[in-house]
């Protein structure tokens, strides 16, 4: 029986024996010889290796270097190679590569052809953000957008638009021959959270992956092994966002990408913030859950989450816990989580909207932040009811500002208090010196980003990408 299956380039692919450390694109490359995806950084940097992934969900662009080869189970997967008709037809994006000269060394065309070919399905016409995980070194993108533009008025064609109906009657058949899914004793494809509950709770030695941005690296650059996974996406239930009258709950499996959409409604900056998150492809891949459980001082959601006063859902087995998601992170790579214990949402509270997320990085797009501030200050009759600050890039773990919070706590909410709060920040934290920025910086910076905050709630502009005409 099969252990892996899903549809290459239209035609099905059932592999037994795929290990977990295989990932895509070294697949395609060196077992099927499909070398038009390219391998540039293989750590999901430069979008050379993109291919269009298809399933119930849609079509999405993602990284074939840092994506397991098993993650494609089930799944319908697009390469450049079988992007063109079957009679040759180029893809109106390909055509429209040609006419508008948008190619000159070639390497990094087939990743941009394929996610303009996603957008092009998607009906999606900001391709700024789309092409922001692609890096072309020569042309330079203007040809490229002038081409994603032409292309955009023709219609999907029928090869493309048909990969999900040929993966559901793939997918039909197989379950008549087979009715569980296929699983290897190394690779778990639980089919809901309780499934993984009760693999895990056995296995507690195991690797979730999920999104795997991070485990990926971990395979291609670290050249780890990682024993038994189990593949927190196969959990449908665990992709859920409910955005309920009193609470939103935010399954660990969302999607980033996802998890953004459904915040652009209820809190536009954190939605805002999420655009700078990696690329679309990382965002396609990469999991609110994977995001909180790696624990990362830099992750992007952690910050805004804590200052929504967001609480987290642990589950071992049949058991579950809920804490606070401040109190989940306890030190630098260290985490409130059990051998056995997965994240399986996150939720928060409705509220008025007074979020407002700053992310201060090198680059605008597909950067790791120097500093995330969360900014989350209520005001009534002039006064500070509530405030929660929190902050990632500033102490080894993500965290709130209690000093700050305190400075503000009940005090009239005008530029005199907020200087004075900002006097805090050295008492809340000690940042470190990196690459990314100096100790020095990161203290200025939070403190600035308070009266950033103070003077945007004013209605005073302080967006320095907004020119003001
Ligand atoms: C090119 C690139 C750009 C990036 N840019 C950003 C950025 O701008 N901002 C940012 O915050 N991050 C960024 N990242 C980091 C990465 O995308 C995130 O940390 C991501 O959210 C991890 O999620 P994942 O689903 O891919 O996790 P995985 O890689 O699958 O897993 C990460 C860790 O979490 C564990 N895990 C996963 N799910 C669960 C669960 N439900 N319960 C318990 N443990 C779990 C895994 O075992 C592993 O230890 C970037 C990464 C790359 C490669
Ligand atoms: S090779 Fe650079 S993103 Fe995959
Ligand atoms: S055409 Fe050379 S890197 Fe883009």
């Amino acid at each position: 029986m099969a252990q892996v299956s899903f549809l290459l380039n239209g035609d099905p692919v059932e592999l037994v024996n795929v290990t977990p450390e295989t990932t895509l694109l070294n697949w395609l490359r060196e077992e099927r010889g499909l070398t038009g995806t390219k391998e540039g950084c293989n750590e999901g940097d430069c979008g050379a290796c993109t291919v269009m992934v298809t399933d119930a969900r849609g079509s999405r662009a993602v990284n074939a270097c840092i994506l397991l080869l098993a993650q494609v189970h089930e799944k319908a997967v697009r390469t450049i190679e079988g992007l063109s008709g079957p009679g040759g037809d180029l893809h109106p994006v390909q055509r429209a590569m040609i006419e508008h000269h948008a190619s000159q060394c070639g390497f990094c065309t087939p990743g941009i052809v394929m996610s303009l070919a996603v957008a092009h399905s998607n009906g999606r016409r900001d391709f700024d953000t789309v092409l922001a995980g692609n890096l072309c070194r020569c042309t330079g993108y203007a040809p490229i957008i002038r081409a994603a533009e032409a292309a955009a008025r023709a219609p999907v064609p029928a090869w493309l638009a048909e990969d999900l109906s040929h993966l559901e009657s793939y997918l039909e058949e197989r379950r008549k021959q087979a009715p569980h899914r296929s699983a290897t004793d190394v690779i778990a494809l639980p089919r809901s959270a309780d499934e993984l509950a009760a693999w895990y709770a056995e296995n507690p030695e195991a690797t979730l992956v999920a999104g795997g941005t991070d485990v990926g690296l971990w395979v291609t650059k670290q050249l780890r092994s990682l024993g038994k996974v189990a593949l927190v996406g196969c959990a449908a239930d665990l992709r859920n966002i409910d955005i309920g009258e009193e609470q939103v709950r935010i399954g660990a499996g969302a999607s980033i990408e996802d998890f953004g959409a459904a915040m652009a409604g209820i809190h536009p900056s954190l939605a805002e913030l999420i655009r700078r998150y990696g690329s679309v492809q990382v965002r396609n891949a990469g999991t609110i859950g994977g995001n909180i459980a790696n624990g990362s001082p830099i992750g992007d959601s952690p910050p805004a989450l804590i200052a929504l006063g967001a609480w987290l859902h642990l589950r071992k087995g049949d058991g579950r816990r809920e804490i606070a998601l401040e109190d989940f992170f306890l030190d630098y790579g260290k985490q409130n989580r059990a051998p056995g214990e997965f994240v399986e949402a996150v939720s928060f509270a409705r509220q008025k909207d007074r979020l407002r997320c700053y992310k201060l990085s090198k680059r605008f797009d597909q950067d790791i932040s120097a500093v995330c501030g969360c900014f989350n200050i209520s005001v009534e009759n002039g006064a500070v009811t509530s405030a929660r600050i929190a902050f990632g890039g500033m102490a080894a773990t993500p965290r709130r500002a209690t000093q700050v919070e305190a400075a503000l706590h009940a005090h009239p909410w005008n530029e005199a208090t907020v200087k004075r709060a900002m006097g805090a920040f050295a008492s809340d934290f000690t940042p470190l010196s990196d690459m990314r920025a100096s100790a020095a910086y990161r203290l200025e910076t939070a403190a600035n980003m308070l009266m950033r905050y103070f003077l945007e709630d004013q209605g005073v502009p302080a967006n320095v990408l907004e020119v003001a005409p």
